[in-house]
């Protein structure tokens, strides 16, 4: 079997193409634009690099981009004054403070200070809780992309055993709780899950999330299971600087029904999903009907 390659690149830009129709809809009918906050703190290249393209994406679906760049030697109060600033904003509905911060701020204190309905990435311990329990919520982008991908390639989740690799609160735990959601039998595995070959191999639904390059093999994939590669890894090989997922992509493909590639899978959902995030929190703070197909 040569599985179905999941096309992330082009999902992403239909996404982004629903986004931007609604907000055109948003500014005509209502006069409102939505806006996203973007705080970068330090000059790490690969955040630059990340925080660049929100901007730029931001305002190619019509959005307003506001980006905050604050030097590494920021203090945690000037930090938690400007989320102050951006919580009260009426302009602002999305706020994002791009991880990792630097070692002398509690990024744990930073997140939870982010007013809940403007949380873009979902990571606010109300918005976990609420997640958690069932309840809408703000949710984290990378498991939200999983999960519009999942929905358009089967229609249904429900009654499928989905296997999640890795227990992250940015993807694993959340992407099990979505899957939950939709009804499917979901166990978490990571490095230590004992014959994780076995479990995997059980896996209707197998989403990698664990950091590690190329660690799921084809032979730990059922014939004709969906594959999710979240991973991001860049290695060596041949003297060349290569960018791999968590699955090894040719011995999956070889066995499963559909897979996603790294790069185009997954990656570029995770803007798409922080603008559809941006949009729906803004419609939630207007009291108008949320996009539909844009949420879990
Ligand atoms: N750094 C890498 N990925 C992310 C993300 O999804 N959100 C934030 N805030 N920071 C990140």
């Amino acid at each position: 079997m040569t599985a179905t390659v999941i096309d992330g690149k082009a999902f992403a830009a239909k996404v982004r193409a629903e986004v931007a129709a609604h907000v055109a809809r948003l500014k005509e009918e209502h006069g409102i634009t939505p806006g996203l906050a973007v705080v970068l703190v330090g000059e790490d290249p690969a955040s630059e690099v990340y925080v660049r393209n929100k901007g730029v994406q931001t305002v190619e679906v019509g959005m307003a981009s506001f980006e905050h760049k604050l030097p590494a030697t920021t203090s945690e109060a000037d930090l938690l004054a400007l989320i102050g600033r951006l919580n009260a904003d009426p302009k602002v509905h999305g706020i994002l403070v791009q991880l990792p911060l630097p070692s002398h701020l509690n990024s744990e204190l930073v997140i939870n200070t982010i007013d809940p309905a403007k949380d873009a990435d979902g990571f606010h311990i109300s918005n976990v809780g609420l997640l958690g329990t069932g309840q809408k919520s703000m949710v984290p982008c990378t498991p939200l992309g999983c999960l519009m991908m999942l929905r358009d390639h089967h229609g249904s989740l429900s009654g499928m055993n989905a296997v999640v690799v890795g227990r992250s609160n940015i993807v694993g735990k959340p992407m099990a709780q979505l899957l939950l959601g939709d009804s499917c039998t979901v166990t978490i595995a990571h490095s230590r899950t004992k014959d994780l070959a076995a479990v995997c191999r059980g896996a209707d639904i197998l989403v990698a999330a664990v950091g590690r390059p190329e660690m799921i093999t084809g032979d730990m994939v059922k014939p004709g299971a969906t594959v999710i590669d979240v991973g991001i890894n860049r290695i060596e090989r041949d003297g060349k600087v290569k960018l791999v997922g968590d699955v090894h992509y040719a011995s999956a493909a070889a066995v499963a029904g559909a897979i996603t590639p790294v790069p185009g899978g997954v990656g570029p959902m995770t803007i798409a999903c922080l603008l559809a995030n941006t949009l729906t929190a803004c419609c939630r703070a207007n009291g108008l009907p949320e996009p539909k197909g844009l949420t879990a």
